[in-house]
């Protein structure tokens, strides 16, 4: 289920058209709106955002030139690129209904209509809209996230409290704060929050602002119209369009420009903003997680963090322990770690000697679960036999290990091939470059390695 039923705008000069069209929607799910007049759809869609509009082309009773439906569409289609248009047509006036499309709308249904075609038709405009508005920013990353295995390890007792906590507030629609340190699983739990919501089957769209530069903040976050700046040279929809009925994952708040605050203090409050440039406010329904690593109080006193703003993110607050603190679960996580990358490299490791185990346990995991997943990845590249030795896991920083093993090709090219994606921040070409190789070389290893 979605956070909100799909919108559809309808115009139409007939009641009765409307009235029975309101009510075969709203047992199917939708929600909508309807209107007499097409000037009153175009002020509606100027405020509010639609899923579909579904407009008659005749307004006039003795007329069916179309002209005013026409019209309609071009006037939609002057400040909104992406809302999917669908037109009613009398029988048999199939020439009206192309020159529609020809205008910019997407579909077309004629009159007396079958309610099986109608629905079918705004199902699938429906699920167009939104695929186009998400599409157009998605990143490589949110892709890699929601396929990535979710499973969260978490037996230790001081983890209870976090486990009920995400399960008792996953299904509701409250604001998220996750605090803890770096690599604890503060984006982990955010993704198991949100398949666990009603949003499931919406997007998860995830922004990291601590890799946002501070001056494109805004027009990733809201969105902007053409000519805004300099550089706007089409529209843009921005991150709260792209998640609307759904979840948005802010990562690293405290990098928020302290001057955007206020800004997203609104969206939060009302779910309204403007794409820069433009006037037009528009209305979103989205839940929002967030995480960061910092001290948030810390920061409010040092004037950094708007205290308000922490008021509307963190409805629910979530601690994550460090790992040095979750006892047994270091051992749990470390064969889980390893059976993912046994099954991921066809390897043939199973378990961890004694002496392995034991170092596992004494060490400090300053890294936390990230650490402990590439120091078990690493060490399944590495391993010889079946199972893991202490010198296989390097815990000593990074020193070959007593034995003196060579490491395996593998090893270290996965690490050669990481540190440059972090030099650059995940720019391949780049990478590749500094690597020495094509980037479809590289392509082809990120892929065996599964980055
Ligand atoms: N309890 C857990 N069970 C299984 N995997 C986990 C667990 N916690 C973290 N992980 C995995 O460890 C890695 C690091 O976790 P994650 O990215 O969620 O940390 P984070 O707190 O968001 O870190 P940062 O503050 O650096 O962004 C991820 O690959 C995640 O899937
Ligand atoms: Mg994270």
């Amino acid at each position: 289920m979605s956070g909100r039923p799909p919108r559809i705008f309808i115009a139409d000069d007939q009641r009765d058209v409307l009235e029975s069209l309101r009510l075969l929607l709203k047992g199917e799910g939708y929600a909508s709106e309807t209107y007499e007049r097409p000037e009153a759809l175009l002020e509606a869609l100027k405020r509010r955002s639609a899923d579909v509009a579904l407009i008659d082309l005749n307004y006039t009773r003795d007329t069916t030139s179309g002209e005013e439906g026409l019209d309609l569409i071009g006037r939609i289609r002057a400040f909104d690129a992406t809302t999917p248009i669908v037109v009613m047509t009398a029988w048999g006036s199939i020439e009206l209904a192309v020159e529609a499309m020809r205008r910019g709308a997407q579909d077309f249904i004629e009159k007396p209509w079958e309610n099986a075609r109608l629905l079918t038709v705004l199902k699938t405009q429906v699920a167009l809209g939104q695929a186009l508005k998400r599409s157009s920013a998605l990143e490589a990353e949110n892709r890699q996230l929601t396929a990535a295995d979710s499973a969260l390890i978490a037996e230790s007792p001081i983890m209870q409290p976090v486990l009920e906590t995400i399960e008792r507030i996953a299904p509701s629609d409250a604001n998220v704060l996750i605090t803890g340190e770096s690599g604890t699983g503060k984006g982990l739990i955010a993704r198991i929050i949100h398949a666990n919501s009603r949003r499931s089957d919406r997007g998860l769209v995830i922004v990291n602002i601590g890799s946002l530069p501070e001056t494109i903040f805004e027009s990733e976050m809201f969105g902007h119209v053409k000519g805004a700046f300099t550089d706007a040279k089409t529209d843009r929809v921005g991150r709260f369009e792209l998640a609307d009925g759904g979840t948005l994952f802010l990562d690293e708040i405290a990098n928020i420009p302290v001057a955007q605050q206020a800004r997203l203090l609104r969206v939060l409050e009302d779910g309204e903003f403007e794409r820069l440039g433009s006037s037009r406010t528009l209305q979103v329904d989205v839940r929002v997680l967030s995480a960061t690593n910092a001290d948030l109080k810390a920061e409010i006193d040092a004037g950094r963090f708007r205290a308000d703003l922490l008021y509307r993110l963190n409805t629910i607050h979530i601690h994550v322990p460090p790992l040095r603190e979750r006892g047994e679960d270091v051992l749990r996580l470390a064969q889980h770690f390893l059976e993912r990358h046994a099954r991921r490299y066809r390897s043939k490791v199973d378990g961890f000697t004694e002496s392995a185990l034991s170092a596992l346990r004494r060490y400090g995991w300053p890294g936390n679960v990230r650490e402990l997943n590439h120091v078990i990845e690493r060490a399944v590249l590495m391993a010889r036999g079946r199972t893991i030795g202490p010198a296989d896991l390097r815990l000593d920083g990074g020193a070959p290990g007593a034995e003196h093993r060579p490491m395996t090709l593998e090893a270290i090219e996965l690490d050669a091939i990481r540190a440059a994606l972090g030099r650059h921040a995940g720019n391949v070409v780049a990478a590749a470059q500094e690597l020495g190789v094509s980037r479809s070389a590289l392509y082809r290893r990120m892929e065996k390695f599964g980055l």
